[in-house]
């Protein structure tokens, strides 16, 4: 019998107006998995399981989830297995993105409902580890979160490839006309050949450093590849630490803080991670009521230099950056601009924790900050008339000579009318032009894709053109690269000036002054405004839901209600 009316699981008894009643049928159903009385009497361990047949990713969960129940059962506890919303990036229509507040409220909801007095959150796919963030730092009970870990990358005619740096690299190279349909499906087959997310810093590798960095993972875990048996050994440990925070009661409050984000935030700089991160990051920040903002990103970013020479950036993939020493090794050259005060699922600070660091790096791979690949963060938060509350450009992966340059627009009016126009032999466009794409935003209706990184027009690219500005409110893979103004906010498809644009415009872009600006008079803007068609509304469903109530990329896309500024 649970030793508490408030534990394992006692916890959170199903009404039936006789509380005696509720937990004799609860434990009777329970034992009819064949579990002992003695065992239903232990701390109970939740593991959200995101698997499905849908998400490669995740591949190799039923190995994970049977050495994190090792760790639970070692420790005394009871491991018990729920399936969540199993979001795989490449699967969903319109986009995953559009998911994650729905994974988010689905983990949220089954830890509370659910009995349980602590859970591993088992995730790796782009947006699955956010969303478990979120959630459980909503539901506020004892968490850890366990990464799935990277791809290893693999070889096509001596050639290195991960996905998905290299799917665009040869994608654009085939749609150069420089490759033929017979190597292009070569390397189809070779871009994701193991279990795991995607093995580039791109948007998983991000959101698993940004998990350490926070805490809520354990140390050292976020870049064992996901086919290592180290990260076996990081599923069991994960375990152990579940049963130890439940008996601990140390809940992600205490963990995830306004001190712990700002950490997250410095590493997502010096790792030259996604763009995707700043979104997550600012809506696992709204769950604890703490804003992120774009200001002090620039404050961050000119302070922090870029360390990890990984694609899509550099050169190298997640395999080599956990054997050049991992997040641990990053972690040691900031630690004099780190609050190392802040407590991780470990049970010691982030201080301690560096203290007994082995020291090894590889300086290839992890540069010491007195010789960065840059000297300032890969981020950085432009505003002006364009974006009045901010867009993101990724300097990182941008050409520096397109930095401080004026351009005409040539616009699209959504992600439809690229796909339709943008390989047209007759698109009016020249390579020092800016490539503007409207309604790609979190309310247009697309699911704010990552499609801000724009094609290259099929004529420039055949001609060798590689980069050009690409300005727009949708996102951007993680694992893309060039000059490309992102989360353009407000969006055009609520009101923002971005909807105003007209082929023909001249835009400036200042990444010295972080400005970002229209030169269109006040009055014809005012003239285009009143004859603007605002969007469709969306009927019914999950997509009214998350049209009524998604915020702004500045404030993560989280949804309004599930905020607590
Ligand atoms: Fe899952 Fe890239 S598709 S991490």
């Amino acid at each position: 019998m649970a030793k508490r009316q408030d534990q394992g699981l006692a916890r959170g008894l199903t009404n039936y107006g006789d509380r005696d009643f509720s937990l004799y049928l609860r434990r009777s159903f329970a034992k009819a998995m064949g579990y002992s009385l003695d065992t239903l009497s232990k701390p109970i361990v939740g593991i959200a399981d995101s698997s499905s047949g849908y998400n490669n990713c995740h591949r190799n969960f039923p190995e994970l989830i049977e050495a994190v129940k090792r760790g639970v059962l070692a420790t005394g506890g009871l491991p018990m297995t729920f399936p969540t919303v199993s979001l795989a990036e490449p699967m969903l229509h319109p986009t995953s993105m559009m998911f994650r507040n729905l994974m988010s409220i689905d983990t949220e909801e089954m830890i509370r409902a659910q009995p349980m007095d602590a859970v591993v959150l088992v995730g790796g796919c782009d947006k699955t580890v956010p969303a478990q963030i979120m959630g459980a730092t909503s539901a506020g009970r004892p968490a850890i979160q366990l990464l799935g870990g990277p791809m290893i990358s693999a070889q096509h005619e001596g050639e290195r490839l991960g996905a998905c740096t290299d799917c665009r690299r040869f994608w654009a190279r085939y749609r150069a006309g420089e490759l033929g349909d017979d190597e292009i499906e070569g390397v189809e087959s070779r871009l994701a050949t193991t279990a795991g997310t995607c093995p580039v810093m791109g948007t998983a590798s991000t959101m698993a450093c940004i998990a350490e960095a926070l805490g809520i993972a354990l140390p050292g875990t976020a870049a064992i590849p996901a086919v290592h048996a180290d990260r076996l050994r990081a599923a069991e440990e994960t375990g152990r630490r579940a049963v130890e925070l439940a008996t601990q009661g140390v809940t992600p409050d205490q963990i995830v803080t306004e001190k712990s984000i700002e950490n997250a935030l410095r590493v997502l700089l010096a790792i030259g991670g996604s763009t995707n991160g700043i979104i997550h990051l600012a809506a696992i920040a709204g769950r604890i009521g703490v804003e992120v903002s774009l200001e002090r990103l620039n404050e961050i970013s000119d302070e922090t230099p870029v360390l990890v020479n990984l694609k899509p950036a550099g050169e190298h993939y997640m395999e080599d950056f956990y054997a050049a020493g991992g997040l641990g090794a990053v972690l040691r050259e900031l630690r004099d601009m780190l609050h190392l005060e802040t407590m991780t699922v470990a049970g010691e600070t982030l201080g301690a924790r560096l203290a007994r660091d082995p020291g090894y790096v590889d300086s290839e791979i992890i540069r010491p900050t007195a010789d960065p690949i840059d000297p300032v963060g890969g981020l950085v938060a432009l505003f002006g008339s364009l974006a009045p509350d901010g867009a993101i450009l990724k300097r990182a992966a941008a050409d520096e000579a397109l930095f401080e340059a004026e351009g005409r627009a040539v616009v699209f009016s959504s992600p439809a009318d690229l796909a339709e126009r943008i390989d047209d032999p007759d698109l009016d466009v020249a390579p020092e032009d800016f490539l503007v794409l409207q309604n790609a935003g979190p309310k247009s209706g697309y699911g704010m894709p990552e499609c801000g990184y724009l094609p290259i027009p099929g004529k420039l690219a055949r001609a060798g053109v590689k980069d050009m500005v690409r300005i727009s409110d949708a996102r951007m893979s993680g694992t893309a690269f060039g000059t490309i103004v992102l989360h353009v906010t407000p969006e055009a498809a609520d009101g923002g000036p971005l909807g105003l644009v007209r082929s023909g415009d001249a835009i400036r872009l200042s990444v010295k002054n972080r400005r970002i600006d229209l030169d269109v008079a006040e009055g014809e803007l005012e003239r285009r405004r009143a004859e603007a068609t605002p969007i469709a509304a969306e009927p019914r469903g999950y997509a009214k839901l998350y049209q009524d109530h998604v915020l702004q990329a500045d404030q993560g896309c989280d949804f309004d209600f599930l905020r607590s500024v």
